[in-house]
């Protein structure tokens, strides 16, 4: 279950959370809050003192197709029964779920978000009848919880986005249900679940480094098809929990209650109620509630690192200086010797010293404070498909297995060529540099 990592404690001002500040107040926030990342992980509680308004079960463009959005700008929105009519998407009976998850039963528990509990169910693979547990096909059934956080609104979101949007790197949703209270969405499933349980629990084998970079691959394909949609699609709440993985390690982003159409025409933003997970989320979004594209480009820097290190975006149990994990990397850029400090243990020093360096370099381009210096999302695609070649992932001789009992400083590392002390692509943050850098090697 999700809630086996830790439910971090979070100050929250006015109404405000500034994860890079926690103790410091934002000015003048717009209405600002983010919302939690229920049990499972490093997300918000919302406090009851919040001051946004839960989303009401009633669609707001329900009789009206034609929407303004907050700009004023009018835009085609498409109403419940049109989002709900969407072909290809099944309206199932509550009665038709319950059997297929044996009445929600604790053992066909995949795991719990802000959203709900998420249920193993089985399906008759051409009618999607509900069959025996165990037989048919196997799908993911996530459960609104009635007092949840996220509500119809963003319920209804993901039926619209996953009931339009096909491509290898969305999860597949198959149906829903809406039945009075009950909301739920029925999704294939993902035999090896979250890339947030892979990273950060225990009991599964490390990720290699080549899986964790085609995962990260996988990602930037996603994002960049929503992104180069018309019109273009702003994520909103890419983290680690919210990318799954099939029995390859395909990716597969889910959750779209977030999801929001970029800006249009002369629009250089949308205005939003800020809403995403802490330690994910954008600063400029959270000071400002402004919503572009480069808002999801620094979600994929913090998810970017935590590939790299092994440790997640926030972590309350950590030294005070080590909580947040981009402030704690940035010192540790300068070169590839430094970097080793930050490398994830459980690596165990089997990771490629260059390919390592350009991933940490693109990962810092990402989260870079100033929206406009992050590259955009094809270009990180781009740089992150060129580390996949061999040249890029040959991993240094395995350590003597004597270093690695009796010294705990044997490093990899030292056994590597020197380079320049400060690489020239980094001593400016233009992202063409780390262009040239990899096309030297
Ligand atoms: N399609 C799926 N196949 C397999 N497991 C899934 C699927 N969808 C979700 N899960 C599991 O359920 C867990 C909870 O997912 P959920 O999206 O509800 O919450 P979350 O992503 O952890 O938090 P949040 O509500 O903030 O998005 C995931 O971490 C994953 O382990
Ligand atoms: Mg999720």
């Amino acid at each position: 279950m999700g809630n086996c990592i830790f439910r971090p404690k979070l100050k929250k001002v006015d109404g405000v959370f500034n994860p890079y500040a926690s103790n410091k107040m934002i000015m003048n926030p717009p209405n600002v809050y983010i919302p939690p990342r229920g049990a499972s992980g490093q997300g918000i509680p919302l406090p009851s003192q919040c001051s946004h308004p839960l989303p009401t079960p009633t669609s707001p463009q329900k009789n009206n197709p034609v929407g303004k959005n907050r700009n004023g700008t009018l835009q085609n929105l498409p109403t419940e029964s049109q989002i709900l009519a969407s072909p290809g998407l099944k309206s199932f009976l509550y009665s038709e779920l319950v059997e297929a998850t044996a009445a929600f039963s604790a053992d066909n528990l995949l795991g719990e978000g802000g959203f709900g509990c998420v249920y193993k169910g089985w399906l008759d693979i051409d009618t999607l009848a509900p069959v025996r547990p165990g037989s048919g096909m196997a799908v993911a059934v996530k459960k609104l919880r009635p007092q949840g956080y996220q509500g119809h609104k963003e319920w209804l979101s993901e039926v619209n986005y996953l009931g339009r949007l096909h491509h290898p790197n969305l999860v597949k949703l198959i149906g829903f249900c809406l039945k009075g209270e009950n909301r739920l969405l029925v999704y294939e499933y993902m035999p090896q679940g979250s890339l947030e349980n892979h990273l950060f629990k225990n009991d599964r084998r490390p990720l290699s480094w080549e899986t964790r970079m085609k995962i990260a691959v996988g990602a930037a394909r996603g994002l960049t098809f929503l992104h180069n949609s018309e019109p273009q699609i702003i994520y909103r709440d890419f983290k680690a929990s919210n990318i799954l993985l099939d029995s390859d390690f395909n990716v597969k982003l889910s959750d779209f209650g977030l999801a929001k159409r970029g800006p249009t025409g002369d629009q250089t933003h949308v205005s939003t109620i800020v809403m995403g997970t802490e330690g994910y989320a954008a600063p400029e979004y959270i000071r400002t509630g402004r919503l572009t594209a480069k808002c999801d480009i620094y979600s994929f820097g913090v998810v970017l690192f935590e590939l790299i290190t092994g440790r997640v975006a926030v972590d309350y149990r950590r030294a005070k200086e080590e909580q947040n994990l981009v402030s704690w990397v940035k010192p540790h850029l300068r070169n590839k010797r430094a970097l080793v400090r930050i490398m994830d243990n459980s690596l165990e020093g089997q990771y490629p010293r260059r390919g390592a360096f350009v991933a940490a370099t693109l990962a810092s381009y990402c989260v870079n404070p100033e929206h406009k210096f992050r590259p955009p999302m094809s270009e990180v695609l781009g740089y992150l498909e060129q580390l996949q070649s061999p040249k890029f992932l040959t991993l240094p001789p395995s350590p003597p297995p004597d270093a690695m009992r009796s010294s705990t400083n044997w490093s990899p590392i030292n056994r590597m060529p020197r380079g320049p002390s400060r690489p020239a692509h980094l001593k400016s943050q233009h992202h063409s540099r780390l262009s040239r850098y990899i096309e030297s090697r």
